[in-house]
């Protein structure tokens, strides 16, 4: 299998998840930005992972990568919201050229391809709406980062009936767990913690995402590839909608501080205000099952994570808050 993208959060668990539970023999193609970590990787065993330092928008290497795999994992994004409202190119070439680059090569090859995407492309939903995003909500993305991933969804979709192309795309919520960077809502109020600075809730706090544990994305992406049908989407979520003020009192309470020990920051541009997930179809379809139901559980189970694994982080803080600062976040 060739992961792309798996020195980053959500790609390193997979590949992690991939090595427990499967005997399946992983590439990894990361280009190692700001936000791929080789230590994301360490320990795993050398037959089974080979990582490769390279850019998916090099079609030359993606060629030969593609044709000596048989099954692609597309984690590969540029994908923090706020970068993008800095600078939106990076999103443009990783998210829309690297991902038509792995379409071509996996057209040539006739290989089985998944794309891993987000809800934000539905755009977002007022608190009190009843319904939740399924697969036929209308695509309606709000910010340089989800824009470029709902091209990058249109483009497999595009491939799959014009070419043909074996593939499944999924769209998930919010995950949270080990080896997500600093500069993302819940390391970033953790790790403010463990340093003395305190936490920075953006607006009022009360914008609600749809929390799933890393792993728990995991399992559903396996499920996919072993039996999803070609040509489908799968939405993945585990019913773990919460507000961010919720989620941030419950961080500081755990880690033994008031509950209001923090600061209201400026609010992100275009702030989505919520995302909430539907996924019947991926359980009644393929029976999948989130293991980690008990965000209050996964959350202490993280933050422990961070507390024993600051030589992982500490080398990423001082700039991701120097960059905040800069924007009064
Ligand atoms: P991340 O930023 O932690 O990791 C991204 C990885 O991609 C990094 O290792 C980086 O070095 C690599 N990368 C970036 N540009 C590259 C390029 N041009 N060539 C090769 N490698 C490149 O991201 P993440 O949070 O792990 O997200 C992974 C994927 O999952 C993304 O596609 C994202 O859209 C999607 N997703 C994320 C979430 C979430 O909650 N974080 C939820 C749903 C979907
Ligand atoms: O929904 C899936 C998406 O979830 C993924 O596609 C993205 O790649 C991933 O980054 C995430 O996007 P969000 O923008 O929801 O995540 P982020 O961690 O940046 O922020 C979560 C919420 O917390 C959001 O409402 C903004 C808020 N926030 C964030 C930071 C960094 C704060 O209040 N304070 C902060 O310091």
């Amino acid at each position: 299998m060739l992961v792309t993208g798996a020195a980053g959060f959500i790609g390193s668990n997979f590949v992690h998840y991939l090595v427990a539970n499967t005997d399946v023999i992983v590439t990894v193609l990361d280009k190692f930005t700001y936000a791929g970590n080789a230590a994301s990787l360490a320990g795993l065993p050398e037959n089974r992972v080979t990582v490769v330092r390279g850019d998916i928008c090099d079609a030359e290497l993606v060629d030969q990568l593609v044709r000596a795999n048989d099954v692609v994992v597309h984690y590969a994004a540029e994908s923090h919201n706020d970068n993008s409202l800095h600078d939106p190119r990076p999103f443009l070439d990783t998210n829309i050229i690297g991902t038509y680059t792995l379409l071509e090569a996996v057209r040539r090859y006739e290989k089985r391809l998944h794309h891993i995407s987000t809800d934000e492309v539905y755009g977002d939903l007022e608190l009190d709406d009843p319904n939740r995003f399924t697969e036929h909500t209308p695509y309606n993305p709000s910010s340089p980062y989800s824009s470029t991933k709902a091209g990058s969804d249109l483009l497999v979709r595009a491939w799959v009936r014009s070419f043909d192309l074996q593939a499944t795309i999924s769209n998930c919520s919010n995950n949270y767990g080990p080896r997500q960077h600093v500069e993302k809502f819940i390391p970033r109020q953790i790790t403010n913690i463990l340093t003395g600075e305190r936490p920075k809730l953006y607006g009022e706090g009360l914008n609600v995402r749809d929390w799933i544990h890393a792993d728990d994305h995991s399992s559903a992406v396996l499920r996919i590839i072993e039996a999803g049908r070609l040509g489908e989407t799968y939405l993945i979520g585990a019913d773990g909608e919460k507000n961010n003020k919720d989620v941030l009192e419950l961080i500081l309470t755990s880690m033994g501080q008031p509950a209001d020990a923090y600061d209201h920051v400026v609010d992100r541009p275009g702030h989505d205000l919520r995302y909430a997930i539907d996924s019947t179809k991926l359980r009644e379809e393929l029976g999948w099952q989130p293991a980690f139901p008990d965000f209050e559980r996964g959350l202490t189970a993280t933050i422990d994570w961070y507390r024993e694994n600051e030589a992982w982080w500490r080398p990423q803080k001082a700039e991701t808050e120097a960059k905040y600062r800069e924007q009064g976040q």
